[in-house]
């Protein structure tokens, strides 16, 4: 069981940031990433919708002996994660906003939060905002559009920018000094961000946090794998596997997987 993978799965490309976290803090884990990129973005589906999606990924990591499951997505994970863990038998890893920290440093009082509507509308983080954020400003923007555009290879372009610039622009007239990542594509936009935030504003992301709990529950399990070889990786994906590719980077094996 312990050399068993480690199964994450996203709407499409975005968890490949989490992989990296967690290939990086855990570089002997063997791994199965599942990209469902023909059924991006999960942000605008319904609740029901999403949680059909998560139970179809996680029957397929099941069937390859995933021994823990990675939610690498902030919207299947708000509003998905407590069914399956519910209702299946491996331990599973999810990722939301991190609010709790941006609310406790923040010296504005305003924080922006980017994320999926799915997420934004979830109970979950209806929550984690009440208990943590509710003595502050929380900004909230909808990424409509972003998803989509990294999905199809454009993370550096035209388009992007100006999505990004109409986004933030609230968030700044609101004073804030950080900015909450809510989904898992987003990562990758840290560079054109950067260039366009004020310095004082600080990009606050959840994929270290993902890696660190991934490891604390594994050893909590008896399930590290003790090997020191180098880990079998496997990409899944039934949607553009180059994009995919060009953002994991090597050591994969991949397939096309149509479902
Ligand atoms: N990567 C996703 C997230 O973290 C999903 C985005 C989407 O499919 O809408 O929310």
């Amino acid at each position: 069981m312990k050399r068993n993978p480690i199964g994450i799965f996203d709407s499409g490309v975005g968890g490949t940031s989490i992989f990296k976290e967690v290939h990086t803090l855990l570089p002997y884990e063997n791994c199965i990433y599942l990209a469902d990129s023909k059924n991006a973005p999960y942000g605008n589906k319904s609740e029901a919708e999403i949680l059909q999606l998560c139970i179809k990924n996680t029957e397929f990591l099941l069937s390859r002996d995933c021994k823990m499951i990675i939610v690498a997505c902030n919207t299947a994970t708000t509003n998905a994660i407590s069914y399956l863990r519910e209702h299946y038998n491996v331990p599973f890893i999810g990722i939301e906003p991190a609010i709790k920290p941006a609310a406790l440093q923040t010296q504005t009082q305003a924080i922006g939060i980017l994320a999926t509507k799915g997420t934004l509308s979830s109970e979950l983080f209806h929550n984690t905002t009440n208990l943590y954020a509710s003595n502050i400003k929380v900004i909230e923007q909808i990424g409509e559009g972003i998803v989509p555009l990294i999905e199809n290879g454009k993370l550096n372009s035209p388009e992007m920018e100006l999505l990004l610039k109409t986004y933030l622009k609230p968030m700044l007239d609101q004073d804030i000094d950080h900015l909450v990542l809510g989904c898992t594509h987003y990562p990758y936009l840290i560079p054109v961000l950067e260039k366009m935030l004020p310095t004082k504003v600080k990009i606050i992301d959840s994929g270290l946090a993902v890696a660190k709990q991934t490891k604390a529950i594994l050893l909590a399990n008896s399930l590290l794998n003790p090997s020191v070889i180098p880990p079998e990786l496997k990409l899944y994906s039934n949607g553009n596997v180059e994009v995919l590719r060009s953002l994991i980077g090597d050591g994969f094996t991949s397939s096309y997987l149509n479902f």
